[in-house]
């Protein structure tokens, strides 16, 4: 698998308000951090775990659980901060990387403004967080700049796609798995996502 689009009810339930202009800040903050968790469970599926034995009240057990220090959360900021919690509910120990992309307004190219990475990160596994997957430019660029750092296991998660932007992630990058909500239909002359959700950082900020 190297794209996975959800066809789940209570995704595409939570993305339908999501994307509504009335939804106000605060309910769309927790959207994205409860559409994210909920995704989270599909791409975790693979996690590597370790065997514990656990003393329930009544005998011991052999359990599995994920090595929670092995595994890299980083957002594309700002829009990708607002996924880190919906990842951090459930593995809260795991290390948070940030990477500070903007999009230049009048040709959509990415230019990197910020890095900030966990130590030992070439060996972690990487969920790089982007609510909006538009012309793949900014996912593109984060995602190498992973590998120019040694990191070998990156999984790619935004909440809406569009064709452009996945087929650029997965020409230049096959290696990587991506996963969106909902893949919408198109780009429009601004580079934005149609029907989208509009800006996701001035909806997540408060900046519009
Ligand atoms: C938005 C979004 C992505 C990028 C997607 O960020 O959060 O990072 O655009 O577009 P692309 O696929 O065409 O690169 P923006 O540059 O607006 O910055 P922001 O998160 O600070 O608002
Ligand atoms: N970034 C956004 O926030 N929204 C879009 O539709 C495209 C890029």
């Amino acid at each position: 698998m190297a794209v996975m689009v959800f066809d789940h009810p209570l995704i595409k339930h939570k993305v339908a308000i999501l994307r509504s202009k009335e939804t106000p800040m605060k309910e769309f903050r927790e959207l994205v951090e409860e559409i994210t968790l909920v995704m989270s469970y599909e791409a975790f599926k693979d996690a590597p775990t370790h065997k514990v034995t656990v003393e329930t009240p009544l005998e011991s057990c052999e359990q599995e659980m994920v090595q929670e220090r092995s595994i890299a959360i980083v957002p594309i900021l700002r829009a990708g901060l607002g996924m880190v919690n919906g990842v951090h509910k459930i593995f809260p120990g795991a290390r948070v990387g940030h990477i500070g992309m903007y999009r230049d307004e009048e040709t959509a190219e990415p230019h990197e403004y910020y890095c900030k990475l966990p130590e030992g990160i070439e060996k972690m596994n990487v969920i790089l967080l982007d609510p909006m997957l538009a012309t793949g430019g900014s996912a593109c660029d984060a995602i190498g700049l992973l590998k120019k750092r040694g990191v070998k296991n990156i999984k790619f998660m935004a909440i809406i796609g569009c064709p452009e932007g996945i087929e650029k992630v997965s020409k230049e990058h096959p290696d990587v798995d991506v996963y969106v909500s909902t893949c919408d239909r198109q780009l429009n002359e601004k580079h934005y996502i149609l029907p989208g959700l509009g800006d996701a950082g001035d909806r997540l900020f408060g900046t519009i």
